[in-house]
């Protein structure tokens, strides 16, 4: 394992991503967690990652000097380079001028760092501080124009430095730089990979739950599907799988996911819920409200399944890391709080919680779900939010409104699979806004919603950009869409990035 230390930069997940990109597990600690997890888990090597701090700030994130003296190799980048020219008696200076976006770099290609690299090479930098003089026992490795010292080392401690942003793909080199940082200099061999993952999981869970028994909150996605058959592979006829139809599915959604788990072998529940649901629902239109009541509800309703089951010790969720991160549960700022984390009440009838996706990015998710054997139409879903169609229909919810969005957004989907898009489009639905048009169909007015069609790729969900779906497939979208679905007589399409927009309209 290699443990990222957390600064507080921006680009803290796109590191672990780079990491786990080249078979090497990694897990990211805040840096005031740090130390005492390193000496827990005894890491093959440590990146600081960078941060908006200024070393001399006293308020400045700081870890304990002795995470130099491990004898673990530490690689620095940006605030992190600076913080370990600081702490060992080098200098950092604040720059006249910030150094900012792509620059050419001379750099020494006798040091393992730049292994097969060029003399010359581009990075990203974003820096005002730089290192004006470092540690002793320290060489300069790098140095750019503006910037006499944009990486060092000291070879014989196994510490390296860059003062510019390797994870960031405009560092073209970047990739190879933290490949050389993993193995020639870690040591690492690259030999994580979802097998592995399986296997430790499955450890852990079981020794987690012993012999008590397990409930799960299946929505029939891609998270509970692999959570479930992760957890069933761990402790069998312990897990029982609750599938709550809370009336807000896509077309024949609840139909397909019973069919799917019924003979799956495992134990499998669906109730259904849906007047609750929309009976909580009512009158409520601010989507806060609408994840928070959700939230709640679901709960309420393992709790009493679970209550008939006889003792219940643990609930399990298929939570992934981008839902912990995006609810705040890092040091990210809330923009919407998923139900499945945010939405938890405070008061649970259960001994703890069974998350073993928390740590995971979609797509390590998906090669999860292929190596445990689920089949590839649950491994290639598109993501579908456990609020479900309540944050697509906006404002007030009702059921005539949900019934024209699900066969808005099952023509919808049909047509991007016809034409072959539902791959490269990582996730597409119609969403029901509140506002009304005048049109006319034959000779009558109509005064009727209009329904905005969404389509993103991404690969992480936490950035996305539009998909640029071709006209004439919107084309024939739109005219199915307006001629067989009353109620709709105005189609848009959202041609907005996340951010600074968000993938759901709510
Ligand atoms: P946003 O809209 O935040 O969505 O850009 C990012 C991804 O998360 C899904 N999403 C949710 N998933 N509960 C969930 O389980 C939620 O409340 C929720 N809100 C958004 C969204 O569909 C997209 O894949």
């Amino acid at each position: 394992v290699v443990v990222v230390v957390d600064f507080g930069g921006q680009y803290n997940q796109l590191i672990a991503r780079r990491v786990r990109e080249n078979h090497v597990y990694c897990e990211v600690y805040p840096y005031h967690k740090a130390v005492s997890k390193i000496k827990e888990l005894q890491p093959q090597g440590i990146i600081f990652t960078g941060g908006p701090a200024s070393v001399y700030e006293e308020k400045a994130p700081k870890i304990e000097e002795e995470v130099f003296q491990l004898g673990i190799p530490v690689l620095g980048l940006c605030y992190g380079m600076q913080f370990m020219a600081q702490t060992l008696g080098g200098e950092v200076e604040q720059a006249d001028m910030r150094e900012f976006g792509k620059t050419a770099i001379s750099v020494n290609t006798a040091s393992p760092l730049f292994k097969g690299l060029q003399e010359q090479e581009t990075v990203w930098m974003s820096h005002t501080d730089y290192v004006a003089k470092i540690p002793v026992d320290f060489e300069i490795i790098a140095h750019t124009e503006n910037c006499p010292v944009a990486a060092m080392q000291n070879k014989a401690k196994k510490l390296y430095a860059m003062q510019y942003h390797p994870e960031v793909l405009h560092t073209e080199h970047g990739k190879e730089m933290l490949h050389n940082f993993l193995f020639e200099i870690c040591g690492c061999t690259g030999s994580w990979t979802m097998a592995n993952y399986a296997k430790t999981a499955i450890d852990t869970i079981r020794k987690t739950i012993g012999t008590g028994n397990v409930v799960l909150a299946l929505s029939g996605g891609v998270d509970s599907s692999v959570a479930a058959a992760l957890i069933s592979k761990a402790v069998g006829s312990q897990l029982t799988c609750i599938f709550v139809d809370h009336g807000l599915l896509r077309k024949n959604e609840g139909d397909e996911v019973e069919t799917a788990f019924k003979n799956s072998g495992m134990k499998f529940i669906r109730v259904d819920a849906s007047d609750r649901f929309l009976g909580k629902l009512k009158g409520v239109s601010e989507p806060e409200r609408k994840r928070k009541i959700i939230g709640e509800e679901f709960i309420r309703v393992f709790e009493e399944e679970g209550r008939k089951i006889g003792t219940v010790d643990y609930l399990a969720q298929g939570t992934i890391y981008p839902d912990v991160i995006e609810s705040g549960a890092g040091d990210a700022a809330v923009i919407k709080s998923h139900h499945n984390v945010g939405g938890l009440p405070a008061v649970v009838d259960f001994k703890g919680l069974i998350e073993p996706l928390r740590n995971l990015f979609k797509d390590e998710v998906r090669e999860l779900g292929a190596e445990l054997g689920l089949p590839e139409y649950l491994v290639w879903r598109q993501p579908f939010p456990g609020p479900g169609l309540a944050i697509r229909v906006m404002g007030e919810i009702t059921t005539e409104k949900l019934a024209v969005l699900r066969d808005a957004d099952a023509i919808f989907r049909e047509e991007i699979a016809n034409a072959g898009l539902n791959r490269s489009i990582n996730q597409y639905f119609a969403v029901l806004t509140s506002n009304r048009t005048v049109g006319v169909m034959g000779d009558f007015r109509t005064y009727d919603y209009t329904l905005a069609l969404r389509g993103v790729t991404t690969t992480d969900f936490m950035t996305a950009d539009w998909a640029r779906i071709p006209y004439d497939v919107l084309d024939k979208i739109s005219s199915r869409i307006v001629n067989e679905v009353d109620h709709i007589n105005r189609i848009v399409y959202d041609i907005t990035s996340k951010p600074p927009a968000t993938i759901e309209w709510e």
